[in-house]
């Protein structure tokens, strides 16, 4: 059973940081859902062992991962001495771009991209080189010629598989022709997997290590989108080859700050090992109201489109028919109606909205209604 939580007042950014305090939020990507049962248990058992002194990563933590990647996804013989552990993906990022460029060195971005990817390459003084993508009967594509045009001018590749904000689940197809271009070139990449736990039924996610000819890459993943973890700050970095692997540790626990906790070592084992039951449930939720909002759109706003997505539980909806840009009306909606939906502008594209799906159908339905009472 998955199970909706007021979030009220426990100090989540969601619900209680100063942006969002008072409205209903349905933008930053986390969830309204308790975790799967066997997580809570794990980490109360845990709680009730009373000591919280300095955690080993145990070999069960690497076992959880590796069973986990080949049981589900195909992505078979992930070993201990290919994953480095750290607290979280986007910190994971920004050390691995410490790691393999130098300041002033590109990184192709396909655009409209999840916003940290921006401020990762500012922070470690990267150029951008944004790769827009097309749309095409509203659905998001690669435009090839461009992308190979930057890759070509690039160090890096850093890749989102699944892709938020568009929702496109990338297939092996163009998985491979990205890894081809990228090899051509001598580019290494990174691919950020957090959500490839969110596909919609009759999509599988292909794990980019699955196609990668060469080790030329690494991977981020981290059990903290698809159960609900963030706060724990566990994350994984999978780095195929040993010299890069030791050049990513060394700038992941250069500040000596990437250490575990013993929650979140408890949380991913039971993640991964025994949760798989309540990740179909939620699934499917998830794509329950993706249909919704589509359906919503569709009766009620019909000058706006929702994306055709794969999977992530975040819609991405267009709004340029309302005449307003994304950050206009998201302002509007907040002030007015008490809505907090992300406004396109800070993933580096005009004319849309991301929401949240994942929360209760009854805050999904009153959010849109008040779009709806915006816009008529
Ligand atoms: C693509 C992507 N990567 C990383 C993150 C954040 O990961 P973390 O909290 O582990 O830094 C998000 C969160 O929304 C995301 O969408």
């Amino acid at each position: 059973m998955i199970e909706y939580i007021d979030r009220r007042n426990t100090n989540c950014i969601k619900w209680d940081s100063d942006e969002s305090r008072g409205l209903l939020p349905l933008w930053v990507a986390d969830m309204d859902f308790k975790t799967a049962p066997p997580i809570l248990a794990a980490m109360q058992r845990r709680l009730d062992h009373g000591v919280f002194g300095y955690e080993y990563v145990p070999q069960a933590y690497y076992d959880a991962i590796s069973s986990w990647f080949a049981r589900r996804h195909g992505w078979k013989g992930i070993t201990r001495r290919q994953i480095i552990y750290t607290t979280s993906v986007v910190s994971g990022i920004s050390a691995i771009l410490k790691a393999m460029v130098q300041p002033g060195e590109g990184v192709v971005v396909q655009t409209p991209a999840y916003n940290c990817f921006f401020s990762c390459l500012e922070n470690m003084e990267c150029r951008l080189l944004a790769s827009p993508l097309k749309v095409i009967d509203n659905h998001y594509e690669v435009d090839w010629e461009q992308f190979e045009q930057q890759v070509q001018q690039a160090k890096i590749f850093l890749l989102c598989n699944p892709h938020n904000p568009t929702g496109r689940v990338w297939t092996r197809s163009e998985l491979e022709r990205m890894s081809a271009i990228c090899e051509r070139h001598g580019v290494f990449v990174i691919s950020d997997e957090i959500h490839c736990e969110f596909t919609f039924p009759g999509v599988d996610y292909t794990p980019f290590a699955t196609v990668a000819p060469t080790t030329n890459y690494c991977v981020c993943i981290s059990p903290s989108k698809a159960f609900n973890l963030a706060g724990l700050h566990c994350a994984n970095i999978f780095v195929p080859d040993e010299a890069v692997y030791a050049r990513i540790d060394r700038a992941v626990n250069i500040h000596e700050v990437g250490e575990m906790n013993p929650f979140g070592v408890e949380a991913l084992m039971a993640a991964y090992n025994e949760s798989e039951a309540w990740l179909d449930e939620l699934q499917q939720l998830i794509y329950s109201h993706y249909q919704y909002v589509c359906q919503f759109i569709r009766e009620h706003l019909p000058c706006f489109s929702v994306t055709k997505e794969e999977g992530t539980y975040l819609a991405w909806v267009n709004i340029s028919a309302s005449g307003l840009s994304a950050e206009e009306l998201c302002q509007r909606l907040a002030r007015q109606e008490h809505v907090l939906f992300n406004p396109s502008e800070m993933y580096g594209a005009a004319g849309y909205i991301r929401i949240n799906l994942a929360t209760s159908r009854e805050n999904l339905t009153e959010a849109l209604q008040h779009l709806r009472k915006i816009i008529s």
